[in-house]
């Protein structure tokens, strides 16, 4: 699949095709050090992308006309606790200069084509909660629903510039890739129906990070709380609004009604 991203002004072809030997896999642990900025120790190895494709997983690449590695989604073959079988989605990276330009939702959706042609009815994935443009990507393009949160996922020794600071709260995306409502995402279509719950959360959290850590921590407990509250009570997220007008987005929740989504 080829296609156009532009960056900064420069057009540039691209392509998208798995990543199959270890050059492709050694690209991807530099395009994790770039991206995250992690320490070594943080950095998924080449021996996992091996073994990930030998266990049913897979990665997918997207390369520019010079075959370099511009983004690449990473996904793990799962079983839910019925031995219902799904993909566990790691990673999912652009390279900065080529950010908002449409590459990670193709990623994306060349990892939901992957799914059809095996079968697997779900990818799940997690994201930071504070993370404005991951949870747009996620919950509105792509159709992502949202009914775990889990706090401090993965304790505090996290090296990634994104997170320093702050405990690792993830949100579990549940993609069920051959729903009406996935489908309808993917075709722009928007819920209209007034949400039971809303919860802030600010459009640049980095800007936030870089300014003050005391209120950047005050936004993740204020989000928490809400997330787990809700939750909680039986509403799932299935909405949000990259800009409302106020500067800050917001997740929207509805009631849970399995059928929709799934
Ligand atoms: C997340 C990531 C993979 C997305 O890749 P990408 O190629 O930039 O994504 P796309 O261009 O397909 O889509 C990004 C969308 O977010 C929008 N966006 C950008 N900043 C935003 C913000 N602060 N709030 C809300 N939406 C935002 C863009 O406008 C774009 O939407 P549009 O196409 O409707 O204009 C990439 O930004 C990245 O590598 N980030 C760092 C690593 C990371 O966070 N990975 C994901 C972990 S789940």
């Amino acid at each position: 699949m080829t296609s156009e991203a532009k960056s900064e002004g420069q057009p540039s072809l691209y392509s998208i095709r798995q990543c199959t030997t270890l050059v492709d896999y050694a690209a991807c642990l530099e395009l994790q050090r770039i991206v995250w900025q992690f320490d070594e120790l943080d950095i998924t190895p080449l021996r996992s992308f091996v073994i990930t494709r030998r266990s049913g997983g897979f990665t997918l690449g997207a390369f520019d006309s010079d075959d370099r590695l511009v983004g690449f989604a990473h996904a793990l073959a799962a079983f839910n606790t019925d031995l219902k079988p799904y993909y566990y989605s790691h990673m999912l990276a652009v390279l900065p200069e080529y950010q908002n330009a449409g590459i990670g939702v193709r990623l994306k959706l060349a990892q939901r084509d992957f799914a059809f042609r095996t079968g697997v009815p779900l990818i799940t994935w997690t994201f930071d909660p504070l993370q404005s443009r991951n949870a747009y990507l996620n919950i509105i393009k792509l159709g992502g629903v949202i009914r775990t949160y889990y706090v401090n996922y993965y304790g505090n020794q996290s090296t990634s510039a994104l997170h320093k600071g702050l405990d690792t709260d993830r949100l579990f995306v549940e993609w069920w890739v051959k729903s009406g409502h996935v489908t309808d995402a993917l075709s722009g279509k928007r819920r209209t129906d007034k949400p039971e719950a809303v919860v802030d959360v600010p459009r640049e959290m980095e800007e936030i990070k870089k300014r003050d850590m005391n209120e950047a921590r005050e936004w993740q407990m204020r989000v928490r709380s809400a997330f787990l509250k809700y939750l909680s009570e039986g509403l799932y997220c299935a909405g949000f609004e990259a800009d409302p007008g106020g500067g800050n987005s917001r997740y929207l929740f509805f009631k849970d009604t399995q059928a929709e989504v799934s």
